[in-house]
């Protein structure tokens, strides 16, 4: 199969899908892998490295789309990259097409197959989204920690605490790879941290961390009662394929102290709280209420090199097996099949696009 790799152009987006010894691998197994100039330098992978395994490198854009029969790309296309779409691309992607209804029904009319990392699903996991969304959860917790220090506006405390001062109180919403990651960071810093789920299995998990973790069911009350003591709120729920569920809102964050920090990872879903949306790393952060928002829907962006080594190592195996005779039929794949002849197959998609 041809195999194309565009240069991302998402704001400040520097992650590359594959990274070059997974090009080899894809060659070595007889893929035509064409890759547009420069897209992996901003991981610090130059032209060369791509050239060295056997990578075809192409100029632009428009060349590169026009060589592929596949798109293998890390964010969803934005509007300058639709009108190189095609019927016959299968392109691979995060999608998540359920907060992102425009660019869902321009794939529906170019009647073009598309299949999201974000579903593809094997035995009840998601193994294309979990690399991110660990980074994801780790950097909350990192951003989150610079954005309460007082210079931006933030409380001005240290999530840790210090002997003789109060610990900062971070609360997470979901306890999957997001939650679950940013769950760890925090309570290694020392911050007192209060984790909800629905499912017992995770509660077990998250309070195995440590004394300083509290492990509690999503019952509205409690979440209500926790983000009043929040000082870093961090949102990492997911339905896949669906909009995230409203967990937390306006009145809530209304209540939230001022200088408090509200990271929703899952904006890109369309969030937990009522008042994200989506920003970018440009302008990552706006204020509502005095509570400082972070909305920022490529947050791994920030870390190109670490995530592109990331995500190539859990993509390599799909690629070959959607390069390969079974393709869309192979079960896990079958599963990120979003938009096809014409149409939205993933049943939690359609439903989300139908409202
Ligand atoms: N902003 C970014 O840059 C970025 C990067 C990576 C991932 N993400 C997003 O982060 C989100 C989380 O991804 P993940 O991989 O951690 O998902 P996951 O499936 O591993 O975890 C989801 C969690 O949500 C919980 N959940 C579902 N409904 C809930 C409810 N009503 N109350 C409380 N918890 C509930 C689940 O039990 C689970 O713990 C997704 O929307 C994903 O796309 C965003």
């Amino acid at each position: 199969m041809r195999i194309g790799i565009p240069k991302e152009v998402k704001v400040r987006e520097g992650r590359v899908a594959l990274i070059p010894p997974a090009v080899g691998e894809l060659i070595q197994q007889g893929h035509e892998v064409f890759i547009q100039s420069s897209a992996g330098v901003a991981s610090g992978y130059p032209d060369e490295d791509y050239r060295r395994v056997g990578a075809q490198l192409v100029p632009d854009a428009a060349a590169l789309y026009g060589s592929a029969e596949m798109v293998l790309k890390v964010k969803e296309p934005i509007a300058a990259e639709y009108e190189l779409l095609r019927q016959d691309h299968i392109l691979f992607s995060y999608l998540h097409l359920a907060a992102t209804p425009k660019l869902a029904q321009l794939l529906k009319e170019k009647r073009l197959t598309a299949v999201a990392f974000e579903t593809v699903e094997a035995n009840g996991r998601l193994p294309l989204l979990v690399p991110m969304s660990d980074i994801a959860g780790r950097l909350a917790v990192h951003i989150g920690t610079t954005l309460l220090h007082g210079y931006g506006g933030g409380r001005g405390i240290m999530l840790g605490g210090m002997p003789s001062t109060e610990r900062g109180h971070v609360v997470i919403l979901g306890a999957g790879a997001a939650g679950g990651n940013a769950a760890v960071m925090a309570a290694a810093l020392g911050a007192q941290v209060t984790v909800f789920a629905p499912r017992r299995e995770e509660l077990e998990r998250m309070h195995a961390l440590g004394p300083n973790v509290t492990a509690l069911p999503s019952y509205a009350p409690l979440i209500a009662e926790a983000v009043y003591n929040a000082d870093l709120l961090i949102g990492a729920v997911l339905i896949p394929g669906a909009k995230a569920p409203k967990l937390v809102s306006a009145a809530m964050v209304r209540k939230m102290k001022p200088g408090s920090v509200i990271i929703d990872i899952s904006v890109d879903q369309g969030g937990c709280i009522e008042t994200i949306r989506p920003t970018d790393y440009e302008h990552p952060t706006y204020t509502v209420d005095g509570v400082i928002h972070f909305g920022v829907t490529n947050m791994p962006g920030a870390v190109p090199r670490t995530a592109s080594q990331a995500l190539s190592t859990v993509l390599t195996p799909y690629v070959l097996r959607l390069a390969a005779e079974a393709g869309l039929n192979d079960p896990a794949l079958a599963k990120g099949i979003n938009v096809a002849g014409g149409k939205f197959v993933h049943p939690a998609v359609a439903a989300a696009l139908a409202h």
